[in-house]
């Protein structure tokens, strides 16, 4: 699909790691639901690159700011679920180190007149799971900036070592809030799909032990 061959270039390259590696078992996705004001019913997919991440692409992720743009359109919200399964594996999400994917980026379009600020804020835990590890981004992109932009989300909590799975992978829940502030009511910006592929997408890093 176009989509996924634009994604490749998101990937930093390959780095073999001293991980065991069972090539015969690929992580699937059993099942994914997701409810908010950036996501209406159809409007998310949910993918996974290789093993080496999970790819969200959301047609109506799409938040505006300025004069007679309604309130509530400057700020979009979407959780996710996706129960993502590998037998015999534990699943690290976000890892900054070992994985072939660092971290989580996006990738969309903006024009943010100056003024206007995008803030990110992420987070991801596995539900469920008796620890209550959790690991929470706020990451905020200042304008005046416009055009396409693919981003590496940034300040993290657990920032190298993001968090791990039970055995056999599971249920994780990420929680995306995407919001435009501006110094004043006169000025504009918006955020959302790439004009090419119609969606915004957000790739998230897995690595992955035998357990
Ligand atoms: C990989 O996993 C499969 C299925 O669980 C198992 O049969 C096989 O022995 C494993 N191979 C290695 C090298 O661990
Ligand atoms: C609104 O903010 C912009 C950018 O900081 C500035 O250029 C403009 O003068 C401000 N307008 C008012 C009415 O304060
Ligand atoms: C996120 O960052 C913005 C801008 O730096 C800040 O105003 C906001 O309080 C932060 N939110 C959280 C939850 O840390
Ligand atoms: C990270 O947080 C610091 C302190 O709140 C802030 O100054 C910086 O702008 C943030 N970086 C990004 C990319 O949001
Ligand atoms: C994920 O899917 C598997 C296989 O269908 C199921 O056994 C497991 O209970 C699900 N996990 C969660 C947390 O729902």
């Amino acid at each position: 699909m176009h989509r996924h061959s634009l994604l490749t270039f998101l990937l930093i390259p390959f780095i073999p790691t001293a991980e065991a590696q069972n090539t015969t078992v690929d992580a699937k996705i059993k099942s994914t639901f997701y409810s908010g004001s950036g996501c209406s019913p159809g409007t998310v997919s949910a993918s996974l690159l290789r093993n080496s991440a999970l790819v969200l692409a959301f047609d109506n992720m799409y938040a505006q700011i300025g004069p007679n743009v309604p309130a509530a359109m400057k700020n979009r919200n979407c959780v996710v679920n996706v129960n993502i399964t590998r037998p015999g594996f534990e699943m690290r999400v976000n890892g900054e180190v070992g994985g072939e994917v660092d971290g989580t980026w996006v990738q969309g379009n903006m024009g943010l007149e100056g003024g206007v600020n995008a803030v990110f804020k992420t987070v991801y835990d596995f539900v469920g799971a008796t620890d209550s590890q959790s690991s929470t981004s706020n990451t905020t992109i200042k304008g005046p900036r416009t055009g396409p932009f693919l981003e590496k989300l940034e300040n993290w909590t657990e920032i190298r070592n993001g968090i791990v799975s039970p055995c056999g992978g599971g249920m994780l829940r990420i929680n995306d809030q995407m919001r435009l502030t501006s110094t004043n009511s006169t000025i504009s910006g918006s955020i959302g799909p790439s004009e090419d592929t119609v969606t915004f997408v957000q790739e998230v890093g897995l690595s992955w032990k035998a357990c």
